[in-house]
Protein backbone atom coordinates (compact mmCIF):
# COMPACT_ATOMS: atom_id res chain seq x y z
CA UNK A 1 0.00 0.00 0.00
CA UNK A 2 1.07 3.52 -0.88
CA UNK A 3 1.35 6.25 1.47
CA UNK A 4 1.62 9.72 1.15
CA UNK A 5 3.37 12.88 3.32
CA UNK A 6 0.17 14.75 3.60
CA UNK A 7 1.81 17.84 3.49
CA UNK A 8 4.16 17.38 -0.03
CA UNK A 9 2.29 14.33 -1.57
CA UNK A 10 5.00 12.79 -2.22
CA UNK A 11 4.25 8.62 -2.39
CA UNK A 12 6.99 6.95 0.20
CA UNK A 13 7.19 4.42 -1.94
CA UNK A 14 9.07 6.07 -4.25
CA UNK A 15 12.03 6.37 -1.84
CA UNK A 16 14.88 4.62 -2.27
CA UNK A 17 14.75 1.64 0.44
CA UNK A 18 17.83 1.19 0.52
CA UNK A 19 21.11 3.97 0.44
CA UNK A 20 24.83 3.21 0.69
CA UNK A 21 27.04 6.07 1.08
CA UNK A 22 30.88 5.84 0.17
CA UNK A 23 31.78 8.60 2.84
CA UNK A 24 35.10 9.95 0.96
CA UNK A 25 37.09 13.30 1.62
CA UNK A 26 37.61 13.35 5.20
CA UNK A 27 41.27 14.06 4.30
CA UNK A 28 41.57 16.50 1.83
CA UNK A 29 38.38 18.41 3.90
CA UNK A 30 40.98 18.63 6.38
CA UNK A 31 44.23 19.59 4.57
CA UNK A 32 41.98 22.31 2.91
CA UNK A 33 42.22 23.57 6.38
CA UNK A 34 45.26 23.11 7.26
CA UNK A 35 44.84 20.23 9.65
CA UNK A 36 45.37 16.91 10.21
CA UNK A 37 43.72 14.19 8.61
CA UNK A 38 41.48 13.02 12.28
CA UNK A 39 40.21 16.47 12.09
CA UNK A 40 38.53 15.54 8.70
CA UNK A 41 36.94 12.13 10.31
CA UNK A 42 35.66 13.94 13.46
CA UNK A 43 34.07 16.52 11.10
CA UNK A 44 33.29 13.23 9.70
CA UNK A 45 31.28 11.86 12.37
CA UNK A 46 28.66 14.79 12.70
CA UNK A 47 28.08 14.18 8.73
CA UNK A 48 27.22 10.67 9.64
CA UNK A 49 24.94 12.15 12.48
CA UNK A 50 23.03 14.49 10.47
CA UNK A 51 22.58 11.98 7.39
CA UNK A 52 21.16 8.91 9.63
CA UNK A 53 18.84 11.18 11.57
CA UNK A 54 17.75 12.55 8.13
CA UNK A 55 17.48 9.36 6.21
CA UNK A 56 15.33 7.84 9.54
CA UNK A 57 13.05 10.55 9.59
CA UNK A 58 12.60 10.53 5.80
CA UNK A 59 11.48 6.86 6.54
CA UNK A 60 14.40 5.68 4.64
CA UNK A 61 14.27 1.60 5.52
CA UNK A 62 18.77 0.95 5.15
CA UNK A 63 21.21 2.99 5.26
CA UNK A 64 24.91 1.15 5.21
CA UNK A 65 27.95 3.60 5.55
CA UNK A 66 31.51 2.61 4.10
CA UNK A 67 33.50 3.40 7.74
CA UNK A 68 36.64 1.39 6.83
CA UNK A 69 37.16 -0.74 3.96
CA UNK A 70 39.32 -3.98 4.59
CA UNK A 71 42.08 -2.00 1.94
CA UNK A 72 42.06 0.62 4.93
CA UNK A 73 44.45 -1.33 6.70
CA UNK A 74 47.54 -0.43 4.31
CA UNK A 75 47.09 3.48 6.22
CA UNK A 76 49.83 5.05 8.80
CA UNK A 77 49.47 3.00 11.79
CA UNK A 78 49.18 6.05 13.45
CA UNK A 79 45.89 6.78 11.16
CA UNK A 80 44.47 3.09 11.60
CA UNK A 81 44.55 3.30 15.49
CA UNK A 82 43.33 6.84 15.86
CA UNK A 83 40.40 5.47 13.70
CA UNK A 84 39.70 2.58 15.66
CA UNK A 85 39.94 5.00 19.04
CA UNK A 86 37.01 6.78 17.38
CA UNK A 87 34.79 4.18 16.27
CA UNK A 88 34.91 2.95 20.24
CA UNK A 89 34.01 6.72 20.88
CA UNK A 90 31.32 6.71 18.53
CA UNK A 91 29.46 4.03 19.02
CA UNK A 92 29.61 4.58 23.00
CA UNK A 93 28.28 8.48 22.67
CA UNK A 94 25.90 7.39 19.97
CA UNK A 95 24.37 4.42 20.65
CA UNK A 96 21.61 5.33 23.29
CA UNK A 97 20.21 7.76 20.89
CA UNK A 98 20.64 5.54 18.15
CA UNK A 99 18.25 3.22 20.53
CA UNK A 100 15.93 6.20 21.79
CA UNK A 101 14.91 6.74 17.65
CA UNK A 102 14.58 3.64 16.55
CA UNK A 103 17.40 2.68 14.90
CA UNK A 104 18.73 -0.55 14.40
CA UNK A 105 22.42 -0.92 14.24
CA UNK A 106 24.75 -3.55 12.48
CA UNK A 107 28.18 -3.77 11.90
CA UNK A 108 29.06 -5.79 8.72
CA UNK A 109 32.39 -6.94 7.60
CA UNK A 110 34.97 -8.96 9.46
CA UNK A 111 35.16 -7.27 12.59
CA UNK A 112 37.41 -10.17 14.33
CA UNK A 113 40.53 -8.16 13.50
CA UNK A 114 39.40 -5.16 15.68
CA UNK A 115 40.29 -4.69 19.65
CA UNK A 116 38.11 -6.98 21.83
CA UNK A 117 36.95 -3.96 23.91
CA UNK A 118 35.79 -2.44 19.84
CA UNK A 119 34.10 -6.22 19.18
CA UNK A 120 32.09 -5.67 22.89
CA UNK A 121 31.11 -2.48 22.24
CA UNK A 122 29.68 -3.68 18.35
CA UNK A 123 28.02 -6.55 20.40
CA UNK A 124 26.04 -4.83 22.89
CA UNK A 125 25.33 -1.88 20.58
CA UNK A 126 23.84 -4.77 18.08
CA UNK A 127 21.72 -6.50 21.12
CA UNK A 128 20.57 -3.06 22.78
CA UNK A 129 18.64 -2.06 19.21
CA UNK A 130 18.07 -5.50 18.21
CA UNK A 131 14.57 -5.30 18.22
CA UNK A 132 13.81 -1.49 16.86
CA UNK A 133 12.04 -1.21 13.96
CA UNK A 134 12.97 1.98 12.42
CA UNK A 135 15.99 3.08 9.58
CA UNK A 136 18.35 -0.38 9.83
CA UNK A 137 22.19 1.42 9.61
CA UNK A 138 24.92 -0.69 8.75
CA UNK A 139 28.48 0.65 9.32
CA UNK A 140 30.71 -1.22 6.91
CA UNK A 141 33.93 -1.69 8.53
CA UNK A 142 36.67 -4.07 7.95
CA UNK A 143 34.36 -4.56 4.43
CA UNK A 144 35.16 -5.74 1.29
CA UNK A 145 32.57 -6.32 -1.82
CA UNK A 146 34.76 -9.28 -2.39
CA UNK A 147 34.77 -10.77 1.03
CA UNK A 148 31.39 -10.54 1.48
CA UNK A 149 30.80 -12.64 -1.66
CA UNK A 150 33.78 -14.92 -0.69
CA UNK A 151 32.78 -15.41 2.84
CA UNK A 152 28.92 -16.29 1.81
CA UNK A 153 30.20 -19.30 -1.09
CA UNK A 154 32.19 -20.68 1.80
CA UNK A 155 29.29 -20.86 3.81
CA UNK A 156 27.78 -23.09 0.92
CA UNK A 157 30.73 -24.68 -0.17
CA UNK A 158 30.20 -26.15 3.28
CA UNK A 159 26.61 -27.24 2.45
CA UNK A 160 27.94 -28.97 -0.75
CA UNK A 161 30.73 -30.22 0.99
CA UNK A 162 28.06 -31.82 3.14
CA UNK A 163 25.82 -33.17 0.42
CA UNK A 164 22.83 -31.32 1.37
CA UNK A 165 22.90 -29.69 -1.96
CA UNK A 166 24.51 -30.26 -5.25
CA UNK A 167 26.72 -27.14 -7.39
CA UNK A 168 23.89 -27.14 -9.54
CA UNK A 169 21.46 -26.27 -7.43
CA UNK A 170 23.09 -22.90 -6.28
CA UNK A 171 20.92 -20.40 -7.23
CA UNK A 172 21.59 -16.22 -6.87
CA UNK A 173 19.39 -16.39 -3.85
CA UNK A 174 21.11 -18.70 -2.19
CA UNK A 175 24.32 -16.32 -2.14
CA UNK A 176 22.25 -13.27 -1.64
CA UNK A 177 20.64 -15.03 1.55
CA UNK A 178 24.28 -15.49 2.69
CA UNK A 179 25.62 -12.13 2.32
CA UNK A 180 26.27 -9.76 5.10
CA UNK A 181 22.88 -7.89 4.07
CA UNK A 182 20.73 -10.64 3.86
CA UNK A 183 16.91 -10.45 4.19
CA UNK A 184 17.96 -6.49 3.18
CA UNK A 185 16.73 -5.07 -0.12
CA UNK A 186 19.50 -4.69 -2.30
CA UNK A 187 20.91 -1.19 -2.51
CA UNK A 188 18.72 1.28 -4.63
CA UNK A 189 20.97 4.29 -4.40
CA UNK A 190 24.14 4.64 -3.87
CA UNK A 191 26.02 8.14 -2.88
CA UNK A 192 30.04 8.41 -3.42
CA UNK A 193 31.24 11.87 -2.01
CA UNK A 194 34.68 13.92 -3.19
CA UNK A 195 34.63 13.67 -6.80
CA UNK A 196 36.07 10.68 -6.71
CA UNK A 197 33.51 7.73 -9.55
CA UNK A 198 34.63 4.17 -8.32
CA UNK A 199 32.49 1.47 -6.35
CA UNK A 200 36.26 0.75 -4.23
CA UNK A 201 35.19 -2.84 -3.24
CA UNK A 202 32.10 -1.79 -1.74
CA UNK A 203 28.93 -3.47 -2.05
CA UNK A 204 29.48 -5.37 -5.30
CA UNK A 205 26.35 -7.95 -5.18
CA UNK A 206 23.71 -5.64 -3.73
CA UNK A 207 24.72 -2.61 -5.90
CA UNK A 208 23.94 -4.71 -9.09
CA UNK A 209 20.99 -2.32 -10.01
CA UNK A 210 21.88 0.56 -8.02
CA UNK A 211 21.73 4.24 -9.78
CA UNK A 212 25.14 5.71 -8.48
CA UNK A 213 25.05 9.59 -7.66
CA UNK A 214 28.76 11.01 -7.12
CA UNK A 215 28.59 14.76 -5.58
CA UNK A 216 31.94 16.82 -5.37
CA UNK A 217 31.44 17.50 -2.04
CA UNK A 218 33.39 16.48 0.81
CA UNK A 219 32.11 13.71 3.09
CA UNK A 220 32.77 16.35 6.44
CA UNK A 221 30.34 19.01 4.08
CA UNK A 222 27.18 16.38 3.20
CA UNK A 223 24.27 17.30 5.84
CA UNK A 224 20.15 16.78 5.09
CA UNK A 225 20.53 18.96 2.17
CA UNK A 226 23.05 16.93 1.06
CA UNK A 227 20.86 14.08 1.08
CA UNK A 228 17.85 15.59 0.15
CA UNK A 229 19.06 16.26 -3.28
CA UNK A 230 20.42 13.19 -3.98
CA UNK A 231 17.11 11.47 -3.23
CA UNK A 232 15.38 14.35 -5.46
CA UNK A 233 17.98 13.58 -8.31
CA UNK A 234 16.94 9.61 -7.55
CA UNK A 235 13.78 9.97 -7.71
CA UNK A 236 13.06 11.39 -10.83
CA UNK A 237 15.91 9.60 -12.56
CA UNK A 238 14.14 5.95 -11.35
CA UNK A 239 10.28 6.89 -11.63
CA UNK A 240 10.54 9.93 -13.70
CA UNK A 241 8.41 11.77 -11.14
CA UNK A 242 9.36 15.31 -11.23
CA UNK A 243 9.95 15.95 -7.06
CA UNK A 244 12.25 19.05 -6.07
CA UNK A 245 15.11 18.66 -3.93
CA UNK A 246 13.54 21.60 -2.09
CA UNK A 247 10.10 19.12 -1.50
CA UNK A 248 12.22 17.15 -0.09
CA UNK A 249 13.99 19.10 2.56
CA UNK A 250 10.41 20.62 3.56
CA UNK A 251 9.70 17.12 4.43
CA UNK A 252 12.58 16.93 6.46
CA UNK A 253 11.71 19.89 8.47
CA UNK A 254 8.10 19.17 8.88
CA UNK A 255 8.43 15.48 10.69
CA UNK A 256 11.12 17.33 12.57
C1 LIG B 1 37.30 8.42 3.79
O1 LIG B 1 37.98 9.66 3.72
C2 LIG B 1 36.85 8.17 5.16
C3 LIG B 1 37.21 7.11 5.95
C4 LIG B 1 38.13 6.04 5.52
C5 LIG B 1 36.72 6.99 7.34
C6 LIG B 1 35.27 7.25 7.52
C7 LIG B 1 35.00 7.45 8.93
C8 LIG B 1 34.16 8.36 9.46
C9 LIG B 1 33.33 9.27 8.67
C10 LIG B 1 34.08 8.49 10.92
C11 LIG B 1 33.24 7.59 11.73
C12 LIG B 1 32.14 6.84 11.11
C13 LIG B 1 31.29 6.07 11.82
C14 LIG B 1 30.19 5.35 11.13
C15 LIG B 1 31.39 5.93 13.30
P1 LIG B 1 39.52 9.66 3.32
O2 LIG B 1 40.33 9.59 4.56
O3 LIG B 1 39.76 8.58 2.34
O4 LIG B 1 39.66 11.06 2.66
P2 LIG B 1 40.66 11.46 1.46
O5 LIG B 1 40.27 10.62 0.29
O6 LIG B 1 40.39 12.90 1.26
O7 LIG B 1 42.04 11.19 1.94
Amino acid sequence: MSSQSSYLEIDTNLLPKHIAVIMDGNGRWAKARGKARMFGHKAGVDAVRKTVSAANRLGIGVLTLFAFSSENWRRPEEEVSLLMELFVTVLGREVKRLHKTGVKLKVIGDTTRFSKSLQDKIASAEALTANNTGLVLNVAANYGGQWDILQAVQTLAGQVERGEMTPQQLTEADISAHLTTASLPNVDLMIRTSGECRISNFMLWQTAYAELYFTEQFWPDFDEVSLSEAIAWYVSRERRFGCAGEQIQAMLQVEK
